[in-house]
């Protein structure tokens, strides 16, 4: 367990698999193996990371109640997932609420929220800001940290692109919360200059690397094209997505000596201490989670016990 402030990240994290509020995603609550990874993540005090909101209601590929959008969450070979979600949520006032209840049940959570810098790079800020408000009213003192998703490549954003946004984002919340401990999540197709100019701004972490675009794990002509191509190619986690990304994590250690939360392929307790190896201070797993829920409570048993 590392303190940063006031609050703390634990050895090994949940990203995004509780869901927007961390306390879990229907219908894997259904799941007994699910339900005890929850239990589990309470009694060890896990961090969890929740899946992203944004200041409004936001309709993505992905729709829960239309089974016609199941195909964009898929479970490909090696322990992988292939997905375009596209940051479907009910807008940070609902996703708050939903944090807030997880906390009075003792869960450790940190929000995750989506800059929608489509909107434009003034208005993605302003709703960050108005966004942190929300927060602090549901959660007072509760909110310590903040994730800030510059990195979903299910959007229409450009993450290549989002470098100077994402920078005076993170100047402008800074500047506003100085005391809050913002996470930055980053992608294997940002440059490193970025988290080295995140870290003279003060972030208090950054978070290497959200899911990998498709066509960087099959590249075009050796593999046949994204079955979810039509919406961008969509990003691939866990197995066949952890070279690329261990390798991206490799060269961040060397270029930065902020708290680095490593993460992206994960399969198990032997990816997590070669994280460790690498240098990070805290590993994520979001794919094990929803793929193979009592291997991840094998790795928070192994990782997380006090
Ligand atoms: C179905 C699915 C939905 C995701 N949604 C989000 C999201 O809303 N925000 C975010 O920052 N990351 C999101 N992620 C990325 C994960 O948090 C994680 O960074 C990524 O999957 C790599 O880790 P893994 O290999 O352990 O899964 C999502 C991943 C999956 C598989």
């Amino acid at each position: 367990m590392r303190f940063t402030g006031e609050g703390r990240i634990s050895r090994v994290v949940i990203s995004t698999a509780l869901g927007p509020g961390g306390r879990g995603i229907f219908p894997y609550t259904l799941l007994p193996a699910y339900r005890q990874l929850l239990r589990l993540v309470q009694a060890t005090d896990t961090t969890v990371i929740t899946k992203s909101a944004t200041r409004r209601r936001r309709r993505g590929n992905f729709i829960p109640g239309n089974p016609l959008t199941w195909g964009y969450i898929r479970r490909i070979a090696g322990q992988g997932m292939l997905n375009a979600y596209g940051l479907t949520n009910a807008g940070v006032e609902v996703c708050a609420r939903q944090i807030k209840a997880s906390r009075e049940k003792g869960i450790q959570v940190i929000p995750n929220y989506y800059p929608e810098f489509a909107k434009g790079t003034d208005t993605a800020i302003r709703e960050t800001l108005e966004s942190i408000e929300i927060y602090q009213r549901f959660l007072g003192p509760a909110l310590w940290g903040l994730e800030l998703n510059f990195s979903c490549p299910n959007a229409q954003e450009a993450i290549t692109e989002n470098v100077s946004q994402g920078i005076r984002c993170v100047e402008a919340v800074r500047r506003h919360y100085p005391g809050l401990f913002l996470i930055a999540k980053i992608s294997v197709v940002h440059p490193y200059e970025f988290a080295q100019e995140l870290e003279r701004l003060g972030v208090g972490a950054i978070h290497g690397v959200n899911t990998v675009p498709y066509a960087l794990i099959f590249p075009e002509g050796r593999y046949p094209p994204s079955p979810l191509a039509h919406v961008g190619g969509g990003g691939v986690s866990g197995g066949p997505a952890g070279a690329a990304a261990m390798s991206y994590n490799a060269g961040l250690r060397q270029k930065v000596g902020v708290f680095l939360i490593m993460g992206c392929g994960v399969t198990g307790g032997e990816d997590v201490r070669r994280y460790f190896d690498m240098g990070a201070d805290a590993v994520s797993v979001c794919t094990l989670a929803l793929r193979r829920p009592e291997e991840a409570a094998q790795v928070l048993r192994a990782f997380n016990i006090k």
